[in-house]
């Protein structure tokens, strides 16, 4: 089989194919905006194939496919055969031969590996246990919108060490900023992950994380997946909510970032994400816009 470039993690791209994308997004973006078609993928069918709930994903990209002239067929494991035991092996050559580009939500990190490795077509991580590769080309590119190149920066995550996490820490190490993290005991990055990545560092006191941020984020303190884990999670994870007094030790111009969906009054307080430091509409609207250039790039290259 011909190699296929896919989009697994977020390190299946260069710093130089990441810096295309996120300019390549800001003309797909101003395109839309002011009503000309960027029409690239034209005739060609995105596979969306679902196993855990999803708002934007599904949106982003089923409307990102229309608006570049192609389709979107969506599935999820529930009603399709997927869900009763058909190999994901057997499922990836049928699915890529009808296919041009398929996007994944599901559990483990290696169905979608598995998946990729038996596909015909580009196979994209719409978030795994793992990983959730989409979101930070998103939030990344929302930052360069606002403030500019992300390079020597400071994230600051507050929170669980979650797939959303766990890219935050690749972006950190590939795009050369700082990532300074803050988990309740018990839910920190493994060790040899922190030891093996200069880029990023681990605090017991959340507000010492924060400290002269220019990005302040977090995300649910239970994981699609962890529902079982939500009661025990309240309770450990109880100081660890992004709110103003946490916010005011961040830079006076921080944004705050959320992948969404969120809780407000448990990881974020209502002032916060409702606030003026706030830019989650922001972030949800640029997975469209980021998600086309990565879509026409793994289809056609640069353009
Ligand atoms: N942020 C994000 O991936 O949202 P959905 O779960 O709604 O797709
Ligand atoms: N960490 C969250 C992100 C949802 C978009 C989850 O995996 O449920």
């Amino acid at each position: 089989m011909e190699k296929v470039k896919h989009f697994l993690k977020l390190v299946d791209l260069s710093i130089d194919e990441l810096s295309y994308l996120f300019d390549r997004a800001k003309i797909i973006k101003a395109n839309y905006k002011s009503y000309k078609k960027t029409w690239t993928l034209e005739d060609r069918t995105l596979v969306m194939i679902f196993e855990k709930a999803s708002t934007r994903t599904r949106l982003s990209f089923e409307a990102g496919m229309n608006q570049m002239g192609g389709n979107a067929v969506y599935l999820n494991t529930r009603d399709s055969q997927l869900g009763r035991g058909e190999p994901v092996e057997d499922a990836a050559q049928v699915i890529s031969r009808m296919s041009d580009v398929v996007m994944i939500r599901t559990f483990e990190q290696d169905i979608i590996e598995r998946f990729a490795k038996n596909s015909r077509v580009p196979v994209i991580n719409g978030l795994t246990n793992e990983y959730h590769p989409c979101q930070i080309l998103a939030d990344i590119f929302t930052f360069i919108e606002k403030r500019g190149p992300i390079q020597g920066k400071k994230v600051a995550w507050i929170g669980d060490s979650n797939n959303v996490c766990m890219t935050w820490l690749q972006a950190a190490e590939l795009l050369d900023f700082e990532l300074h993290v803050s988990t309740p005991k018990g839910y920190e990055i493994e060790a040899d992950v922190i030891d093996s990545n200069d880029n990023v560092f681990q605090y017991d006191e959340p507000m010492k994380a924060a400290k002269d941020a220019d990005i302040l984020t977090t995300d649910v303190w239970t994981s699609m997946g962890f529902e079982s884990e939500n009661k025990e999670r309240l309770k450990d994870f109880a100081n660890w909510q992004v709110d103003k007094k946490m916010i005011n030790e961040a830079k006076k111009d921080a944004l705050f970032m959320h992948c969404l969906p969120a809780h407000r009054g448990e990881e974020v307080s209502g002032e916060v994400i409702d606030g003026a430091q706030s830019v989650v509409w922001e972030e949800a609207e640029n997975r469209l816009h980021i998600q086309k250039a990565l879509l026409e790039y793994l289809l056609l290259g640069k353009q």
